[in-house]
C-alpha cells in the first residue's frame, strides 16, 4: 500500500477483517423490482457522462429559457448547461404546486420542546413569496449577498428558499458557531443582510442567537438590515437595535403572498457555504444555479429511491451541506415529503428519534456516523422499544463508517431488512459522488461502494499514477459534474492551488481511499490537516490560531485523536508563555477561548501542556509525532527533529489523558513535562 497517513476512523484492523471475511449484501430482488436505480444508469453514464447530465437537466428541471451547450470545461473552472435560464426555487416548490400538489407536505417540523408545524407546498410558496417581498422592501436585490445565522425552524429553508426567488445568494452560518465566525464569514461574502432568530432549542436550553449575531455585527460593515424570528421568546433577552433590526412576524407577515420568481442564468452564484480548508481562513465554497439542483435532485432521487409517498428524514443541521443539498435544494425539487427536527437526539432522551421514525412513518433515514455510534453506546433496547418498520433506506455521510456501526443500523435500525448507502461527498462537491445504489449495489459493510453514474473517481499514488487493485492512495476524480464547486469566493488562485494542483489535471478530494480486489471504494480519512469531528470538519491550523491568541500561549499545535463516538477528537498540545502557570483552569480558560473564536464543536477535547513542541531543525512542527502522542502509540522517527532530547522515543500520553472516553464534551487536560519518561 502506497504510504498515506490515515487520520479517520473505523479504517484499521476492523476494515482489514472484513475484506478478509468479505460479507456482502446483495440487493433484495424484491427492492430492486422497484427501485428508481437500474445497473443501465452506469452504461448510459459511461457511453457519454455529458449526454447523461444533458437529458436529465431536461427531463427534470424547468426552463425558463433552454440551455444552448451542456458542459463548457476551462480546466479547472467548469460551466454547466451555458445559455440555459431557470429559478431554483420555482423548481423547488412552485412547479410542485402547479401540478396539483399544493397539499402534499414539504415539511414536517418538530420543535424540541414538541411544538409542531406541517407545511405543505402550497403554504412554501406563500411563505417563501413573502419572505422574498420582505426582503425586497429590505432593500436586497438580485446578486446581493445575504447571511443566515438560524436554529432548525420552518423559516430556515424558507429563508434560502426566498433568497433562491429574488436570485439572492444565500450564505448559512451553522447556529453552533461562535460571534467571530460568524462575523468572519459575512465579511468575507459582503453581505447585506443577516436573517437570524432570538434563539433556538437545544437540549432544554434556548440558545441566545441573536447576542451572538449583535457581537458580530460591531464588526461587519456591509449589513444594513437585520430580519429576526421570534423563536424562543422571552427565554433569551434580545434586544432590537431601532433603525437596523426587523422582527419576521411584523415585516414578512403583511407582504403579499405572490411574488415572481426571478429566471437566472445556469451559473448564477446560488450560495456561498464556507468550509474549513487547511488554513485558519476558511473557503467560500461557491455553488451555482441549475447545475447544482440537477446533481443534487437526480442523486436524492437515485440514491434513497425516493418516491411520491416516502418520508424523507435527512437528520443532519441545514447549517452543513448535507442539510443545503439534502433537506432543502434536492428533496424539494423531487417534490419530496420530509422532517425537520430542530433538536437534540437525546432530549428529552435518546430514543427521540425513534418516536419520531413511528410518529410520522419515516421511510427514509439520512444520518453519520457518529449519531449512529452515539445511538449504539445507548443500546438495543431503545430502538427496539418503536416499530421501526416503515423504513425502508438507509443513508450515512460525513465520515468513514467502521463496519460495527454500519452493521449496528442496518441490524437494529433497518431491521436487516433496509438498504444502507454509505455515501461520500463533501462540502465542493455539492452532491454524493460515491455511493451504493439502492437495489443494484451489493454493499460491504464500510465501503462507500462505487462512484455514481457519471462520475470518474480514481485512487492514485503520489505521481498521480491510479494504484493496482487492493492498494492504497489519494482519491481524486477526473471529470466535472454538474454540482462541483465553481470555485473558492473571490480567490481563484486558491481555487486552482487547494483542488488542482497537487495532481495536474486531477480534482484532489484530501481524502486517503482504497480499492479492493472487487474495485470497492473504502474511504480513509483525511490526508491533509484536516480532522472531521462528529463528522464537521475543522483545521487543525484554525484551532491552534485560537490557541495562540490566547495572551497565555505561546505556542499550539493540534491534532485528531482516533475516538470512539466521534470519529475523531481535538487534541492540543500548548506551550505557555514564561511565568504563567498551567493549570486546570487554564487548559478550561483555553478550551472556552477556542469556543469562543469558532465555535463550541472547535473545543479541544484533550489539552496536553508541554514545554516543547517536535520541531525540524527547518522549525517546522512534526505532527507525525504529536498523533503518536495522542494515540498513545509508540514515537516513531525523531532523527529529524532539531532537538531529539527534548520529545523522546516513549513519550507517552500522560495517564490522566490516556482514558479514551466517548462522552463528547469531556475535556482531559494533561502535562508534559521535559523529564517525562
Ligand atoms: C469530508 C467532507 C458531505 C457532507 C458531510 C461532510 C469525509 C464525507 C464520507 C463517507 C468517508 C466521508 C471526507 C470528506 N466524508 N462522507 N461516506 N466516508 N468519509 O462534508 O464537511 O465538506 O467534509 O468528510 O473526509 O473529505 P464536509
Amino acid at each position: 500500500m502506497t504510504e498515506v497517513q490515515r487520520s479517520g476512523t473505523g479504517s484499521g484492523p476492523e476494515i482489514e477483517n472484513l475484506l478478509a471475511e468479505s460479507r456482502a449484501f446483495p440487493p433484495d430482488p424484491a427492492f430492486a423490482a422497484q427501485a428508481n436505480a437500474t445497473a443501465e444508469l452506469y452504461e448510459e453514464a459511461a457511453a457519454d457522462p455529458v449526454a447523461f447530465w444533458e437529458r436529465r437537466a431536461r427531463e427534470k428541471l424547468t426552463w425558463t429559457r433552454p440551455f444552448e451547450r451542456t458542459l463548457e470545461w476551462d480546466l479547472p473552472f467548469a460551466k454547466w448547461f451555458v445559455g440555459g435560464q431557470l429559478n431554483v426555487a420555482y423548481d423547488c416548490v412552485d412547479r410542485h404546486v402547479e401540478a396539483g400538489l399544493g397539499d402534499k407536505v414539504a415539511y414536517h417540523w418538530i420543535g424540541e420542546p414538541g411544538d409542531r408545524r406541517t407545511l405543505t407546498f402550497a403554504d412554501l410558496q406563500r411563505e417563501v413569496s413573502k419572505a422574498a417581498n420582505a426582503l425586497r422592501e429590505l432593500g436586497v436585490q438580485t446578486g446581493d449577498r445575504v447571511a443566515i445565522y438560524m436554529p432548525m425552524i420552518p423559516e430556515l429553508p424558507i429563508a434560502m428558499l426566498a433568497c433562491a426567488r429574488i436570485g439572492a445568494p444565500h450564505t448559512v452560518v451553522f447556529g453552533g458557531f461562535s460571534a467571530e465566525a460568524l462575523a468572519g464569514r459575512i465579511n468575507d461574502a459582503q453581505a447585506k443582510l443577516l436573517i437570524t432568530a432570538d434563539g433556538g432549542w437545544r437540549r432544554g436550553k434556548a440558545v441566545d442567537l441573536k447576542s451572538a449575531a449583535d457581537e458580530a455585527l460591531r464588526d461587519t460593515p456591509t449589513i444594513e438590515r437585520v430580519l429576526v424570528v421570534r423563536r424562543v421568546g422571552g427565554a433569551v433577552a434580545s434586544s432590537m437595535a431601532a433603525g437596523r433590526d426587523v422582527w419576521w412576524h411584523e415585516l414578512v407577515e403583511r407582504q403579499p403572498p405572490e411574488c415572481l420568481p426571478v429566471p437566472v442564468d445556469s451559473e448564477h452564484l446560488l450560495y456561498l457555504l464556507y468550509t474549513s480548508g487547511t488554513t485558519a481562513k476558511p473557503k467560500g465554497i461557491v455553488h451555482t444555479s441549475a447545475g447544482y439542483l440537477l446533481g443534487t435532485s437526480v442523486t436524492h432521487e437515485m440514491i434513497f429511491d425516493a418516491k411520491p409517498d416516502d418520508v424523507y428524514w435527512c437528520a443532519a443541521d441545514i447549517g452543513w451541506v448535507t442539510g443545503h443539498s439534502y433537506i432543502v435544494y434536492g428533496p424539494l425539487a423531487n417534490g419530496t415529503t420530509g422532517v425537520l427536527y430542530e433538536g437534540a437526539p437525546d432530549t428529552p432522551d435518546w430514543d427521540r428519534w425513534w418516536q419520531i421514525v413511528e410518529e410520522l412513518g419515516v421511510t427514509i433515514l439520512y444520518t453519520a456516523p457518529t449519531a449512529i455510534r452515539a445511538f449504539m453506546k445507548q443500546g438495543d433496547a431503545l430502538p427496539a422499544k418503536h416499530d421501526l418498520s416503515s423504513l425502508r433506506v438507509l443513508g450515512s455521510v460525513g465520515e468513514p463508517i467502521n463496519p460495527e456501526a454500519w452493521l449496528w443500523y442496518q441490524r437494529n435500525i433497518g431491521g436487516g431488512r433496509c438498504p444502507v448507502v454509505d455515501t461520500w461527498w463533501q462540502t465542493e462537491t455539492g452532491m454524493i459522488l460515491i455511493t451504493p445504489l439502492p437495489g443494484v449495489t451489493t454493499t460491504k459493510p464500510g465501503s462507500a461502494t462505487s462512484p455514481f453514474p457519471g462520475i470518474d473517481a480514481d485512487v492514485v499514488d503520489g505521481e498521480g499514477r491510479p494504484v493496482p487493485l487492493g492498494e492504497g492512495g489519494y482519491l481524486v476524480l477526473r471529470r466535472p459534474w454538474p454540482a462541483m464547486l465553481r470555485g473558492i469566493y473571490g480567490d481563484p488562485d486558491r481555487y486552482r492551488e487547494t483542488y488542482w494542483s497537487r495532481f495536474p489535471g486531477m480534482y484532489f478530494a484530501g481524502d486517503g481511499a482504497r480499492r479492493d480486489e472487487d474495485g470497492y471504494f473504502w474511504l480513509l480519512g483525511r490526508v491533509d490537516d484536516v480532522m472531521n469531528v462528529a463528522g464537521h470538519r475543522i483545521s487543525t491550523i484554525e484551532v491552534e490560531s485560537a490557541l495562540v491568541g490566547h495572551p497565555s500561549v505561546a505556542e499550539a499545535a493540534v491534532v485528531g485523536k482516533t475516538d470512539p463516538v466521534s470519529g475523531q477528537a481535538i487534541f492540543a498540545f500548548v506551550t505557555i508563555r514564561v511565568g504563567v502557570e498551567s493549570a486546570d483552569a487554564l487548559g478550561r480558560e483555553l478550551r472556552e477561548h477556542v469556543g469562543r473564536a469558532i465555535g463550541p464543536i472547535a473545543r479541544p477535547k484533550y489539552l496536553l501542556f508541554t514545554p516543547d513542541l517536535p520541531k525540524t531543525r527547518s522549525g517546522k512542527i512534526v505532527r507525525r509525532l504529536l498523533r503518536d502522542v495522542a494515540e498513545g502509540a509508540p514515537l516513531g522517527d525523531t532523527t529529524t527533529l532539531a532537538d531529539p532530547a527534548s520529545w523522546r522515543p516513549s513519550a507517552p500520553v500522560p495517564p490522566e489523558l490516556r482514558k479514551n472516553e466517548p462522552a463528547i464534551g469531556l475535556s482531559r487536560i494533561g502535562w508534559m513535562r521535559r523529564s517525562d519518561p
